[in-house]
């Protein structure tokens, strides 16, 4: 693993009291890394938001579609991979060298359960590599100064953003986040991001109590962005068809994709 990692004694101490986002996220998807705690306040969003538990899953489809996407038709072989969550049955790593063996996969997160199950992360086929970082995101030059340990920063990168910047809840922070990490790569690069919203055509408008009840009892803090909002995350990129829509939407295996409260979007940087 990546030396780059949060000063030691910074780390936050694994809390089974408190439900924390990783093993909720893990809950919803059918995973098995989490506490009951978790299941319990898990449960209780779904009861106020059952679209909640789709959003999950879509969120996940997106990934494996969007990494399909950009090694097979744009020839990506870089993946910086911030707020991995825990692993599941096919992480980004898996999705990438199934196609390009030599892909070179950089994982993030700050949950002290990922970090306690990322050697599942750390499986690279031997044409290629994986490294997993202990950073949190809102120290992206850190977060950039570990992945130059195995990604080559000279050549493309796509940035794998998937339900991180919601827990930067301050926007111009999340901007600064995004735009310092795509700085870090070069023309050629992708931004892949999902955010959760409140906007109504999306069937959003539930989030606001969802998300109020998650900030009373669960860590960290979350919350939703307008698709106007979200789009500022791709000032001076290319974003590239269907464009920014419900992440279920991007490019969509079937004909009958429902629509989750989850943008998604992939952007090139020109
Ligand atoms: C909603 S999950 C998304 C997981 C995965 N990207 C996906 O789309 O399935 C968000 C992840 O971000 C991580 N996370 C939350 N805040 C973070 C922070 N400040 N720094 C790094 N990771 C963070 C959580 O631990 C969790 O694993």
């Amino acid at each position: 693993m990546s030396e780059h990692q949060r000063p030691s004694g910074a780390a936050p101490r694994l809390n089974t009291g408190v439900a924390h986002n990783a093993r909720v996220w893990n809950y919803w998807i059918g995973g098995r890394d989490n506490y009951e705690v978790d299941q319990q306040v898990g449960d209780q969003v779904a009861g106020m938001f059952p679209v909640i538990r789709d959003v999950a899953r879509a969120d996940r489809e997106f990934l494996g579609r969007a990494v399909r996407f950009l090694v097979g038709e744009c020839g990506v072989r870089q993946f910086l991979d911030v707020g991995t969550g825990l692993p599941t049955f096919d992480n980004t790593h898996e999705i990438a060298q199934r196609i390009a063996p030599d892909s070179r996969i950089v994982y993030v997160d700050n949950d002290p359960v990922v970090l306690a199950h990322a050697r599942s992360l750390l499986t690279s086929a031997p044409e290629g590599a994986t490294d997993y970082i202990d950073a949190d995101v809102h120290d992206p030059e850190t977060v950039v100064r570990g992945a130059a340990d195995t990604l080559d920063l000279k050549q493309p990168v796509a940035v794998m953003m998937l339900g991180i910047l919601n827990f930067v809840l301050d926007m111009d922070r999340a901007q600064e986040i995004a735009r310092t990490l795509m700085s870090a790569v070069p023309s050629g690069s992708y931004l892949v991001l999902t955010h959760p919203t409140t906007d109504a055509d999306l069937g959003g408008q539930g989030n606001v109590e969802a998300m109020r009840f998650w900030n009373d009892n669960a860590t960290p803090p979350i919350t939703a962005r307008t698709r106007e909002e979200i789009s500022t995350f791709l000032d001076g990129l290319e974003i590239l068809p269907p464009g920014l829509v419900s992440c279920a939407q991007w490019r969509p295996d079937s004909d009958s994709a429902v629509t989750v409260p989850q943008f998604g979007v992939v952007a090139v940087k020109p």
